[in-house]
């Protein structure tokens, strides 16, 4: 949600580099964007609502030599997407500037509390209140007035702060948000995430909770609230440049979804020893005594990641038989779940900054709960505070739609219930081999399937044509439930087409009541399933009332072809590690039919990657 970016160094550069690294964040947040540079010691300020593209057109005409600014690119919680809510955000003077990502909660008491006779705010923010606490409270040092300021502050922010009276610094602070610090060589900047300082740097300090840092373009300084430094590690972040770019490809989304061979390969890598059949996540602190005497799995994460632990379930418990809950986040702490030092809570989350999948790892660990945290990105809020963290390995995802880092999710959970099956004595050494050998071919099938994807065009190709009533229902049974859930979810974020998941069993009880012939159905039937004839036999209810079946089948299914036109077929899989291949093909059906449609692929609206609010 939001991004922010700044630069301070020598060169009259700082538009561009604020430019180029709002163009790496407008992931989290695209409905407006801003920056603000200091050029002849007065703010210029540059805002406009929409993509970022419309503040690239103003830029052109407009450029300005300058060496320290700050920008922002938004995804709205408090006000429209207007140019007055746009950030940055100043004081009525325009002495002080801010970009803010988060929320702050009680900008309401603090506005009543302490601008009693300020003028009519300009914007409907709740971040314009920091810009006029800070007018309010300085004297001549912008850190000890952050640092004053935020003692009254509640909620969640990473804040870039610029003021005229210190034309040299950025003032940066940390709570419950991402914040970056690049080091440069007579040059530094902050980011919301590390794609939009791979260009310039690899140095980055990842800030804490509670870090308050100024930075100048030689000096970087990190304190606290009552001004204690705080010294902090510096990491070598080696990301792929490449990785954050299009790579060739028209979309983010679709080099993801290509990218899965090798990502899936790169979360193997060290961990699954095809030969020896054995797995090893040194990552997992637990010894063998803890794993035979785990008693219960609870999963939380949000949208896909909750999809990726929706299938845990199957396979915690089929292979290591321990009963596994699974959880929305953003419902987790609110129903009263039953945690307690014998349970185990694994979050899964691609950003590791997901709000609600935060505030369920704190709650499990506030009752002494284990904890996994399965993360892609380095050092996010949710892998620093979990006991133990497996990384996805995947390298940045940009798409707004999760897809690479489903696979990868997956691909991990697959590993721990394996290990742990084989560990509790629920799987022999031969079940394991089978298994990990399944695995290891996944890459290269879905290598396979991705060469040659004509069947996922056309079928997109006839919804576009077809579809009239905008209604997509997708069924799935056994392990293939949760891919009919996230093959919808991915299907109405990229096309606003109203798509819903369904377990087909439960079709006769409700759903059924839509079908006509204007409806698709897309269905997942795996022959290697334990539920293909009923499948099936769901098949040919959607067909006996009218409906259009779509059908996800393996390849060398002959039978199949007799029950629709559109067939999707991919390499034939394990039945339970069919998941992993089956939602890439729905993957690339969201991908063409939005594609078809005319829509913006890796931002659709309304969405941001990155949920940091409840
Ligand atoms: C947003 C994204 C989804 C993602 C979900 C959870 O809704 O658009 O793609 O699955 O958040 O995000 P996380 O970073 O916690 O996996």
């Amino acid at each position: 949600m939001c991004g922010i970016i700044g630069y301070v160094g020598k060169n009259n550069n700082a538009i561009n580099v604020i430019f180029k690294g709002l163009k790496k964040l407008e992931y989290r947040g695209y409905d407006s964007a801003g920056l603000a540079v200091i050029a002849n010691k007065k703010f210029k300020i540059i805002k406009s609502v929409g993509k970022l593209y419309n503040l690239d057109v103003i830029l052109k005409k407009n450029f300005i030599n300058a060496n320290i600014g700050i920008g922002h690119t938004r995804w709205a919680t408090h006000g429209k997407p207007s140019k007055e809510n746009a950030h940055p955000h100043t004081d009525f003077t325009e002495s002080i500037v801010i970009v803010h990502n988060g929320i702050i909660e009680n900008y309401i008491e603090l506005k009543t509390k302490f601008m009693k006779k300020a003028p009519k705010f300009k914007s409907e923010t709740d971040t314009e209140i920091i810009a006029h606490l800070l007018k309010k409270n300085y004297k001549n040092n912008l850190l000890h007035t952050v640092q004053k300021i935020l003692t009254m502050i509640k909620g969640s922010y990473a804040l870039g702060i610029m003021c005229t009276e210190e034309p040299d610094k950025i003032v940066c602070a940390k709570q419950d948000a991402s914040l970056i610090i690049g080091l440069g060589k007579g040059e530094n900047f902050i980011a919301s995430d590390i794609p939009a300082l791979l260009p310039y740097t690899r140095n980055m300090i990842f800030l804490e909770n509670g870090d308050i840092a100024e930075i100048t373009a030689e000096k970087v300084i990190i304190k606290d609230i009552k001004n204690n430094v705080k010294i902090r590690e510096i990491k070598n972040i080696q990301w792929d440049t490449m990785q954050s770019e299009k790579n060739g490809y028209k979309h983010f989304m679709l080099k993801e979804i290509f990218e899965q061979p090798h990502t899936i390969e790169e979360t193997f890598r060290d961990r699954i020893y095809i030969n020896e059949g054995k797995i090893h996540i040194k990552e997992i602190k637990f010894d063998e005594k803890y794993v035979e005497n785990i008693s219960n799995i609870c999963v939380v994460g949000c949208g896909t990641a909750y999809h990726a632990g929706l299938i845990s379930k199957f396979l915690f418990e089929n292979f290591a038989k321990i009963p596994t809950e699974v959880d929305i986040a953003s419902e987790f702490r609110y129903r009263g779940p039953i945690l307690n030092k014998k349970k185990l809570v694994i979050v899964i989350s691609q950003s590791g900054e997901t709000a609600d999948t935060l505030a369920a790892l704190r709650l499990a660990k506030s009752e002494g709960c284990e904890t996994i945290a399965i993360c892609n990105v380095i050092d996010s809020s949710i892998s620093r505070e979990s006991t133990n963290v497996i990384y996805t390995q995947c390298g940045p995802e940009i798409g707004v739609a999760s897809t690479k880092a489903f696979t990868s999710q997956l691909s991990i959970i697959y590993m721990l219930a394996l290990d742990w099956g084989y560990k509790r004595k629920k799987l022999t050494n031969e079940e394991l081999k089978k298994y990990l050998k399944e695995l290891w071919e996944i890459p290269s099938k879905i290598f396979q399937f991705l060469k040659k994807s004509k069947d996922v065009r056309n079928v997109a190709k006839v919804f576009v044509k077809k579809m009239n009533k905008n209604k997509i229902l997708y069924l799935g049974r056994h392990i293939n439930y949760p891919i009919a859930l996230e093959g919808a979810l991915k299907l109405k974020e990229l096309s606003y087409i109203h798509a819903e998941g369904y377990a087909a069993g439960e079709m006769k009880h409700g759903p059924i009541a839509l079908i006509d012939k204007s409806m698709f159905v897309v269905a997942i039937a795996m022959k290697s399933s334990r539920v293909y004839t009923k499948m099936v036999s769901n098949i040919e209810e959607v067909k006996a009332r009218g409906g259009i079946a779509v059908i996800i089948a393996e390849r060398d299914d002959r039978e199949i072809a007799s029950k629709s036109k559109y067939i999707i077929y991919i390499p034939q899989t394990g039945e339970f590690i069919s998941p992993i291949m089956t939602v890439v093909s729905l993957q690339l059906l969201a991908y063409y039919t939005s594609v078809f449609l005319g829509y913006d692929v890796d931002q659709p609206r309304n969405l941001a990657k990155s949920v940091t609010v409840e």
